[in-house]
């Protein structure tokens, strides 16, 4: 963001719209409020058609909902292109905050490849969706340095140790 200063994180100079996926609940509906309280817009992306109707009830009209799976591509592509600014609207989609997952608790002994390609799905394959769709259109809008404006705040692809636990892509396995 362009400044950090007390509470307030981002300049009024940039207040723009966002995309927040997983806004309906947690960290994605946190920072939707945030962006919301900062003067920006927020298109929320979610699957939980009543939370995002619960968050447009407590945001007003700087909150566009938009019930969409991110597994699904071509819907992503869609919706995030239906709720692009209009080119004069003087707030351009400028940031994608990529909140939306799924965080299952199996052991080694018990955990199904059906969790595991849900959570591929979702947490890998889904952002890759939203991200490979938001960021051409914050390109078009004029800011070109899009790398800037992409954010990842749920579980990262990958894998790691703790002590007790295998995390992968967001599942976690317990040993
Ligand atoms: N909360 C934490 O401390 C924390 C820490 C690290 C990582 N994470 C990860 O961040 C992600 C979000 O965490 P949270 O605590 O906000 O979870 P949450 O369950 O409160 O919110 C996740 C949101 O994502 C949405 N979602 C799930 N699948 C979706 C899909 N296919 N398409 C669109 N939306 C979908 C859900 O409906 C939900 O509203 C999770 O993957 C979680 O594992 C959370």
């Amino acid at each position: 963001m362009a400044e950090r200063s007390g509470t307030s994180t981002v300049s009024p100079s940039v207040r723009s719209t966002v995309v927040v996926t997983g806004a309906a609940s947690g960290m994605g509906r946190s920072v939707a409020e945030r962006f919301v309280a900062e003067g920006w817009r927020a298109v929320a992306v979610d699957v939980d058609t009543a939370g995002l109707d619960g968050l447009a009830e407590d945001l007003g009209t700087d909150l566009v909902a938009s019930a969409v799976d991110i597994r699904d591509r071509a819907a992503v592509a869609t919706a995030l292109a239906a709720a692009r600014p209009a080119p004069d609207d003087g707030r351009p989609l400028r940031a994608v905050v990529n909140a939306a997952g799924i965080y299952p608790t199996t052991t080694l002994a018990d955990y199904t490849e059906d969790t595991y390609r849900r959570i591929l799905d979702i947490n890998l394959l889904g952002t890759l969706n939203v991200t490979a769709a938001a960021v051409p259109l914050i390109r078009a809008a004029g800011d070109g340095g899009a790398a800037d404006w992409v954010f990842q705040l749920g579980s990262r692809p990958g894998s790691y140790l703790t002590g007790e636990t295998v995390v992968i892509s967001g599942g976690l396995l317990l040993r």
